[in-house]
């Protein structure tokens, strides 16, 4: 009997490319449209899909924030909208060239969605521009600083998941150092 085993070496798994917020959020929608099949929704969001479904209902949702939005030369204003068990949701107005200052969330992971207006979003990845209809998901500990860069004024929506307790300042924008996590 022939026994002879002819071994072949398997390739090396090739190396999974790095997850990007983009893909993670696309992949939390595919996986927000299984859940609405397979179960009922939940009283209150507890995955990433559904923060960002939260995000855009409240975003769809107008009457519930329109008459929270106020513009302050002064400071940014911003108002807490909603809370939940493990998560916060914030209304957030900037008059043209106000911005967030380079920061990350700690421990939190977020989902920002722009509901007037446009923002634009500086990453050690790069430049991002904001507008209604689109959601951002931030990993926790991502650097990231954001900007009224117009010449009007601008509403956002975040979702902080668990909800934010610190808000470190860096000293640099994100697009300047290559130490910081995108
Ligand atoms: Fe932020």
């Amino acid at each position: 009997m022939n026994s002879t085993y002819s071994a072949t070496s398997a390739a090396p798994a090739a190396p999974a490319a790095p997850a990007t917020v983009e893909s993670d959020l696309q992949i939390a929608g595919d996986i927000l449209a299984v859940q609405h099949l397979l179960q009922p929704a939940r009283e209150h969001p507890a995955t990433v899909a559904e923060f960002v479904g939260l995000a855009r209902s409240v975003a769809e949702d107008r009457a519930s924030w329109e008459h929270l939005v106020r513009y302050d030369a002064t400071t940014r204003w911003y108002h807490r909208l909603r809370t939940g068990p493990g998560y916060e949701v914030w209304l957030l107005s900037w008059v043209p060239g106000q911005g967030s200052g380079p920061h990350d969330h700690g421990a939190s992971s977020g989902v920002m969605t722009v509901l007037e207006g446009e923002l634009t979003e500086h990453t050690a990845r790069g430049r991002l521009t904001h507008r209604p209809g689109t959601q951002r998901v931030l990993a926790p500990g991502r650097a990231h600083e954001v900007v009224n860069d117009t010449l009007d004024g601008a509403v956002s929506l975040h979702v902080y998941f668990p909800g934010l307790t610190e808000m470190p300042m860096h000293s640099c924008s994100p697009a300047e150092s290559a130490s910081v996590p995108a």
